[in-house]
């Protein structure tokens, strides 16, 4: 039986492919894709969503808006990485993607799909965790329809956004502190094991020797994306962070996990937004939540590259 899931996004490059990777693969029934202010604006990242879907042909899965700024504080925004569009690199033309944007709001799209599903659902955020957050404190009474939590933020390191800090855990967080706190299981996927998929020379000249418009479009994706991970951090390739969630849920043998108590840093002067992870158990706190160490990167990109050969040839 495949695995239901919702997406919870903030496209943005590697979330693109995580949606493709979601709606390729037999392993995975793509519920609903929701979106959340992160890398851009809520406007962006939901446009974003549809032009993926659209471009790929990903058809029937609703996409809704959430939320549009973080529970506290002011908005974030990844334009040095993802550029003013949320997307840069590929033309996507001015005309509105062919697939609409779901009437509803995010909130209600997961509730319904979440009470919709025979099985629990599997919530898969890879944006600031605002979306999860509120729909934990509205409706406490669906835990029992989410199977887990599998989500791309923090480290067991340093940071990206401050030096203590990862992007989508400093965007919002108080929500990331809501979710890692919530009882659900939540298996985290941060900086320590994303930086192992870099999306080299070689990955991208397989995806382009596929030869099909998507193909093109995805080298695009990872051309930008390789230019401002250069420029910003001196990456010589860039990393695919977010799709290691799904390609953890279609093989979970993909990415080793350990134990170890998490817990997000709200008060910190220079440290605000820090993932603390006890991988040595000091702290005595219940090790609650797993955390992805070890990748085997050649099975991360043969997923990466199939999910684009079976879209792009449909
Ligand atoms: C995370 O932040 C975003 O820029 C990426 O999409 C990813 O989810 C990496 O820190
Ligand atoms: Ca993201």
């Amino acid at each position: 039986m495949p695995i239901p899931v919702i997406l919870d996004c903030d496209p943005g490059h590697d979330d693109a492919f995580n949606i493709l990777l979601a709606a390729a693969h037999p392993a995975i029934e793509l519920l609903a894709i929701t979106t959340v202010a992160g890398n851009q604006t809520l406007e962006k990242t939901t446009l974003n969503a549809r032009r993926v879907c659209a471009v790929a042909g990903i058809r029937g899965v609703p996409i809704a808006a959430g939320r549009e700024r973080p529970l506290h504080g002011p908005i974030r925004v990844a334009e040095n990485i993802h550029g003013t569009s949320g997307l840069d690199g590929p033309g996507f033309g001015e005309s509105e993607p062919e697939v609409p944007q779901d009437p509803r709001d995010a909130l209600t799209v997961m509730r319904e799909t979440l009470l919709a599903s025979p099985a629990p659902v599997t919530l898969v955020p890879t944006g600031p965790l605002t979306n999860i957050a509120v729909l934990l404190l509205a409706h406490p009474e669906l835990a029992s329809r989410i199977e887990r939590i599998v989500l791309m933020g923090g480290s067991t390191e340093r940071g990206n956004t401050t030096p203590a800090a990862e992007f989508n855990i400093l965007c919002d967080p108080e929500a990331a502190d809501i979710v890692f706190r919530s009882g659900l299981p939540v298996t985290m996927f941060g900086l320590n094991a994303t930086h192992q998929v870099r999306a080299t020379p070689e990955v991208v000249a397989r995806i382009a020797g596929l030869g099909t418009p998507l193909s093109g479009l995805c080298v695009d994706l990872l051309t930008y994306f390789a230019s401002t991970y250069r420029e910003v951090y001196g990456f010589d390739a860039p990393p695919l962070h977010d799709p290691l969630t799904v390609a953890h849920l279609i093989n979970p043998s993909l990415v080793s996990l350990v134990r170890a108590a998490v817990t997000v840093e709200l008060t910190g002067t220079h440290t605000r937004g820090a993932t603390v992870v006890d991988l040595h158990g000091v702290t005595g706190r219940p090790a609650v939540t797993e955390v992805g160490m070890e990748v085997d990167t050649d099975g991360f990109w043969e997923l990466i590259v199939e999910a684009v050969r079976v879209l792009g040839s449909r």
